[in-house]
């Protein structure tokens, strides 16, 4: 089970598995939720809530949970447009034929980034520019840049990765942004328009950079040089839906690794007051007692301030990041929609339920017979599972580290408890958090 986070205010507990995303600390909620109702009816929600990790592994492998609702493929407030085209052809927006067509394909074509010496160098020179950039764009307030890096590094990195040009990049990020709103806005009951035409204008620049990329843009030797040459010599790839679904990486890694980077900046600005308390117990200690009792103790170590506690490398960035991914997980729920009706762990669904995934209600190490891997939960399970862990958790890795080597004073970060108010995805916030604690 995931712990707590190591500062939590003694608040509430969550009304519910929506409302535990931006909790302080949702997790003894999850637990119990976990072990007390794993495969519930939720009310208050209006769909059914799988929370144990039998019931997350059942509902995720089963044929007749499809990642759409019935008869909706693409949001109505996005159909009839070009994200809407876009959001049709992505893999993570299909079950079936369409799915299976591409999932494998993509999955391999990601296999192939691997985190050599001069990738590294490459998503350091792009994590820098994503540091610059986050300057540019929020001035001198530290936490509006942290809140900004934390979204723009990734694609950064990824851009980089993958071998775009580093003059795109600072474009890609201001689209990618854009289509995530869109598509965030038309879930909500009255989306606004000016969102959507953002998101559709998005899409289609978008689409048609990554044809150019494809094309004739990508340097030899590049992940989309080697993609377009791999989809050349396969006659089952349909060009169109493999644009969009490159597009997807970036709309996929947007969120996702935003969480991964802002919560574990949270997480070591956590364990830095946590030991900044300690030491003052023992300073405190050392001035109570005598010369001999003193001699006794344990020398104090210098107290630490601002970043001097962290070795700024990129060791501490990877432990943070894996520590985040197994305790307090960017991405918290996924949904399935019942496409036929269907038993599922003694309960019945009918054709049209929904049911709320909760990813992060449960262990990292998984129980014997649910999966056979070292599944982390929140890069999903079965057949939809998240092919870019592995670059994802690199990608972090460096966003942090950057953060480590800039010297952006974390005592600014260390109160907060705030998150960005989303429904699936936990992303600590920092600008105006400080008064919150
Ligand atoms: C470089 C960054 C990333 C890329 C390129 C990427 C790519 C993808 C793609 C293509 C899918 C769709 C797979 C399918 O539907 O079959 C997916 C699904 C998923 N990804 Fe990632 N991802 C990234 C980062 C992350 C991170 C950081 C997390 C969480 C910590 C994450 C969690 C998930 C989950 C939970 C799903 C499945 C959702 C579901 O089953 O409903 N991803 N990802």
């Amino acid at each position: 089970m995931p712990t707590a986070n190591v500062a939590s205010p003694a608040v509430l507990p969550p009304a519910n598995a929506l409302a535990a995303v931006v909790h302080p600390n949702p997790y003894p909620y999850y637990q119990s939720l976990a072990s007390q109702r794993p495969f519930d009816f939720d009310v208050s929600l209006g769909m059914w809530v799988a929370a144990g990790p039998q019931a997350l592994a059942a509902v995720l492998r089963h044929p007749a949970c499809g990642v759409r609702p019935v008869g909706a493929r693409v949001p109505a407030a996005l159909a009839n447009g070009a994200a809407g085209d876009w959001f049709g052809a992505l893999v993570r927006m299909n079950d079936g034929s369409a799915h299976a067509a591409m999932k494998p394909w993509i999955k391999a074509r990601l296999a192939t980034l691997h985190a050599d010496g001069a990738t590294l160098a490459r998503l350091h020179d792009a994590s820098q520019a994503a540091c610059a950039d986050a300057y540019l764009a929020c001035g001198d307030s530290p936490t509006a840049r942290l809140d900004d890096f934390v979204f723009r590094q990734p694609i950064y990195a990824l851009a980089a990765w993958l071998g775009v040009a580093p003059p795109q990049w600072a474009d890609v990020f201001d689209d990618v942004r854009k289509l995530v709103a869109a598509m965030a806005e038309s879930a909500k009951p009255s989306p606004r328009a000016d969102v959507l035409a953002r998101g559709h204008s998005a899409a289609s620049t978008l689409r048609a950079r990554a044809m150019r990329w494809l094309d004739n843009d990508a340097v030899s030797g590049t992940w989309l040089h080697d993609t377009a040459r791999s989809a050349a010599r396969d006659d089952a790839i349909d060009y169109s839906v493999l644009t969009a679904n490159v597009v997807g990486l970036f709309t996929q890694a947007h969120d996702a690794c935003a969480g991964l980077v802002a919560n574990s900046l949270r997480r070591l600005s956590q364990h830095e007051q946590h030991e900044q308390h300690e030491q003052h117990k023992q300073h405190a200690q050392h001035e109570q007692y005598g010369e001999a009792e003193r001699n006794a103790l344990p020398t104090p170590r210098p107290l630490a301030t601002g970043r001097a506690m962290l070795p700024a490398n990129l060791a501490v960035a990877i432990s943070a990041v894996n520590e985040v991914i197994r305790h307090d997980p960017p991405i918290q729920n996924t949904r399935r929609f019942l496409h036929a009706p269907a038993v599922i762990g003694e309960r019945t669904l009918a054709r049209g339920d929904a049911i709320l995934v909760v990813l992060a209600a449960t262990p990292a190490a998984t129980p014997a017979g649910a999966s056979p891997d070292d599944v982390a939960w929140t890069f999903g399970h079965g057949a939809h599972a998240c092919p870019g862990r592995s670059p994802a958790s690199t990608i972090a890795a460096l966003g942090v580290q950057a953060i480590l080597d800039s010297g952006v004073e974390f005592s600014c970060v260390t109160h907060g408890t705030a998150y960005h108010p989303l429904g699936n995805v936990r992303i600590a916030r920092f600008q105006g958090d400080a008064a919150t604690s």
